[in-house]
């Protein structure tokens, strides 16, 4: 038996964010991360439209991009001093995350991190509050997913709260919050969107349920993400709606290795003075882990169904293999995002000289494998790695060399 969970709701389409005109209850507390969504006056809307539902609202305002425990557990304390009967969280991946993880502190006080990082192993939420999600980037589709992405910086690893409990109740999927995106920002969370569905088409938990939704999407990405970037906006709401597909395939079907090494990549070089952002973490090791997976047989054949959906030809599953890493690898150079770690420079971009030293990546390599090994993610890959191949993998994604193994 398998399950597959999805939000009860989800609304899309441009003007879909007046359906929080719809929600039912007394107090809605509003998780919001920077700026932006007040900028672009949606966080006014969205105050506007919960008001006329009859609703009290109070704001958690400047929850920050890969949001911390800290910052978790401050939210559940002003929850437990509001009482909100709904969460509703707005932004990029980053808040609504922190709120996902907020609501289980909130329903259960006595929660630590380390009960709430137990795979699938989460109380019954929702006697307190329902949950209500909106995004404004287009890729982790944390807004219909069973997964919350917190960062312990004090050990300078991301853990995912994996759980179909922390599911939304309601997502809206509004393409007009994409229009105002940075590039640099449509670049990385359209590639995290492409991470998803390809991971999630040859994740050993794929069924008939999450292959339609992840090919689909595969397909809508590979029509449109470089036409969002260049400026098409026609192509950026279409990638809304694609990672949101995208997001109902691994949620239910799970992801691999690439999110494991971009999860233990992350923050770990963050005392150099900069994160490897998700989204180019996963757009970089990508191509590596296909080649990596690819010997196994059945990965192979999924990957070469993936090339034939897009089209890329190729008369045998290893040319069509061959053929979607070299198509993948193009769309970065389309969107200015480097091939390997040694070449991450600022703001994710490419450099000579990245901001990881070789020496300090060496260094660190042994504890990152271990724990990439250990990522909640690598269960499902196709192929299980030891941690001789773990590492081998990890250098190929920092000096972009060639995977043989
Ligand atoms: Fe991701």
């Amino acid at each position: 038996m398998s399950r597959f969970t999805l939000p009860r709701d989800v609304y899309h389409g441009k003007g879909a964010l007046e359906a929080l005109k719809t929600l039912e209850g007394k107090r809605a507390i509003v998780c919001v991360g920077g700026s932006s969504m007040k900028k672009g006056g949606f966080l006014q809307k969205v105050e506007d439209y919960l008001k006329e539902a009859g609703m009290e609202v109070e704001l958690f305002e400047g929850i920050e991009p890969d949001p911390s425990v800290e910052t978790v557990m401050r939210g559940a304390e002003a929850m437990s001093k509001f009482q909100p009967d709904w969460i509703v969280a707005i932004g990029g991946g980053s808040p609504i995350d922190a709120a996902k993880a907020m609501w289980i502190k909130y329903e259960y006080p006595e929660t630590t991190f380390e009960d709430m990082c137990k795979v699938f192993g989460l109380p019954k939420l929702r006697t307190k509050a329902h949950f209500c999600a909106i995004p404004s980037t287009s890729g982790t589709a944390t807004e219909v997913t069973a997964f919350s992405i917190i960062t312990d910086y004090q050990k300078g690893i991301k853990y995912p709260i994996a759980d179909f409990e922390i599911t939304p109740d309601v997502a809206i999927v509004d393409p007009e919050l994409t229009h105002t995106m940075p590039i640099k920002l449509v670049a990385h969370t359209g590639m995290d969107a492409i991470t998803h569905a390809i991971e999630a088409y040859v994740s050993t938990a794929n069924c008939e349920y999450t292959d339609a939704l992840a090919i689909h999407s595969i397909e809508m990405i590979q029509a449109n993400l470089v036409k969002s970037y260049q400026g098409d906006m026609a192509s950026r709401d279409a990638m809304h709606d694609a990672q949101c597909l995208a997001g109902m395939a691994f949620s239910n079907a799970l992801l691999g290795i690439v999110h494991s090494m971009a999860h233990k990549t992350g923050a770990v070089f963050a005392d150099l003075g900069a994160h490897i952002i998700h989204g180019a973490a996963n757009a970089m090791y990508l191509p590596k882990v296909i080649a990596y997976n690819a010997k196994d047989e059945t990965a192979k054949k999924r990957y070469g169904v993936i090339a034939d959906y897009m089209h890329l030809g190729g008369s045998n599953d290893d040319e069509k293999v061959k053929l979607l890493i070299a198509y993948l690898r193009k769309m970065n150079d389309d969107l200015n995002i480097p091939h390997g770690i040694a070449t991450y420079g600022a703001d994710g971009l490419p450099a000579e000289k990245g901001f990881v030293p070789e020496n300090i990546f060496l260094e660190r390599l042994h504890d990152i494998a271990a724990n990439a090994i250990l990522d909640a993610c690598t269960g499902s890959n196709p192929r299980q790695p030891s941690q001789e191949e773990m590492e081998k993998l990890l250098k190929c994604c920092y000096y972009d060399t060639e995977v043989d193994f």
